[in-house]
């Protein structure tokens, strides 16, 4: 029997058995994506790239970390030093931290671009943002883990918040802590939740995978190819504007990825602390319940959200307010598929207010970022505070200034 032959019977006693080939035609041979995909459809292979990595690098770590107030400090810089290839692992898993952000908020801000947000991926939109929430929980526990002087003060930061909430609130931080400051017994469960939530994210991708294939791919018109007409090189039924996901996709996104691991190493080998923003330098120090540090900020996807928290001004002594409109600044992400009124879809067919709008949102985004990284003085407070209201209105207007703008005629057929 010929090497061919074997092949094809192993395949076969397979495909008897389970639907390998017709998965393997329907989500890659013979999915058909749109023709004119650009730079901007990089971010959702590499983000899945992103995970792989947190998780496999995180797996080996969790060999030698030890979850334990006394030890947890000492066990990091024991990877650092004695582990063998420890640093590296270590430094993967902090830069890559901070490159799954980078990734995915570019992977969102083209959702913003191409309007695909809009009908009919609203749920897709929507399971991605969910993703994004599980991405800040396991970035919250992971920040605790090193038991530096900012993992801990951040942490007591972030679980006040919760605190601030009316009624429930100081029971709630003591649920949350298991103890009435953050301690060992916190540490232990936020590992638990840290090594718990990455296997909840690959399943959210995947229900992500599962709803976009339903639906199919937007594109840089933001036109449906579906709707177009069909027939192709390929098959007589797929969309005229579709070409097959593999080898078409697969060797573009290898192409991403070669650019990315490039970035990637540059920052894991020449600056993994990225000038204190990817680890910050109170975190080389061990953690000290008894010495706040002057100036205390998360790491910097966080910190538009946590300027939002800081610009509010607290009502009664409760920081509550700055709770709820930085809890509303995640939130309202949920509800822009219904807060776009634009007969278009992408920004290439959009008037200039959305796209004076959508720049706007961005420069806005990056100062936050910025100012949640300062310390809150008079001035920069004041500018927290305009910000803050350029960043809801973005949103809130956008039902009234996607409506009014005057857009372009869309063509019938994807451009390239
Ligand atoms: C772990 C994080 C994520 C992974 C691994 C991931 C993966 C992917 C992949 C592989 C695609 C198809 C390729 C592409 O269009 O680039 C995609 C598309 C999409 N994702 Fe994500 N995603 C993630 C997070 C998010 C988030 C946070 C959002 C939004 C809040 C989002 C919204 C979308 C949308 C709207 C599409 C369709 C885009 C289009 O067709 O133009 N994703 N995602």
């Amino acid at each position: 029997m010929s090497m061919q032959s074997m092949y094809q019977g192993a395949i076969d006693w397979i495909d008897a058995r389970y639907p390998m080939t017709q998965v393997w035609n329907e989500h890659l041979a013979e999915y058909y994506a749109p023709k004119n995909f650009n730079f901007w459809y990089f971010f959702g292979s590499l983000a899945m790239l992103a995970l792989v990595i947190q998780i496999v690098t995180g797996l080996w770590l969790a060999m030698s970390y030890k979850p334990d107030a006394e030890l947890a400090f000492g066990s990091v810089e024991y990877i650092m030093r004695d582990v063998e290839w420890g640093w590296l692992i270590r430094y993967m898993h902090s830069t890559g931290a901070s490159a799954f952000f980078v990734v995915v908020y570019l992977h969102m801000f083209r959702g913003l671009m191409y309007g695909s947000y809009r009908k009919p991926r609203e749920l897709l939109w929507i399971i991605g943002v969910v993703i994004y929430l599980a991405m800040m929980a396991t970035a919250f526990f992971g920040y605790l883990l090193p038991w530096g002087q900012m993992s801990y003060w951040g942490a007591q930061v972030i679980v006040n918040l919760f605190s601030a909430v009316p009624i429930i609130g100081p029971d709630l931080g003591v649920w949350i802590r298991g103890d009435f400051v953050i301690s060992d017994a916190t540490l232990n469960r936020f590992f638990a939740l840290h090594f718990l939530l990455p296997f909840i994210l690959a399943g959210l991708v995947f229900v992500h995978i599962v709803a976009l294939h339903k639906v199919g791919s937007n594109n840089p018109d933001g036109i449906e190819i579906k709707k177009g007409p069909k027939g192709n090189r390929w098959s007589d039924t797929a969309p005229a504007d579709g070409i097959p996901f593999h080898p078409y996709y697969t060797v573009k996104d290898i192409v991403g990825v070669a650019g990315f691991l490039f970035l990637f190493f540059a920052v894991v080998f020449f600056a993994p602390e990225m000038g204190g923003y990817f680890i910050e330098p109170p975190n080389f120090e061990p953690a000290n319940p008894l010495k706040t540090p002057l100036h205390i900020a998360p790491v910097w996807y966080f910190t538009p959200f946590y300027a939002i928290l800081r610009a509010v001004p607290s009502m009664g002594g409760s920081a509550f307010p700055g709770v709820v409109a930085m809890g509303v600044s995640v939130m309202v992400f949920f509800a822009l598929p219904w807060l776009d009124r634009s007969p278009v879809k992408s920004i290439r067919y959009k008037g200039p207010i959305f796209k004076a709008a959508l720049w706007m949102f961005v420069v806005v985004f990056i100062v936050l970022g910025w100012l949640g990284t300062q310390p809150a003085t008079e001035t920069l407070t004041l500018l927290a505070q305009i910000f803050t209201v350029l960043y809801f209105l973005f949103f809130f207007a956008m039902p009234w200034y996607s409506k009014i703008d005057k857009t372009k005629p869309v063509p019938e057929r994807v451009t390239q």
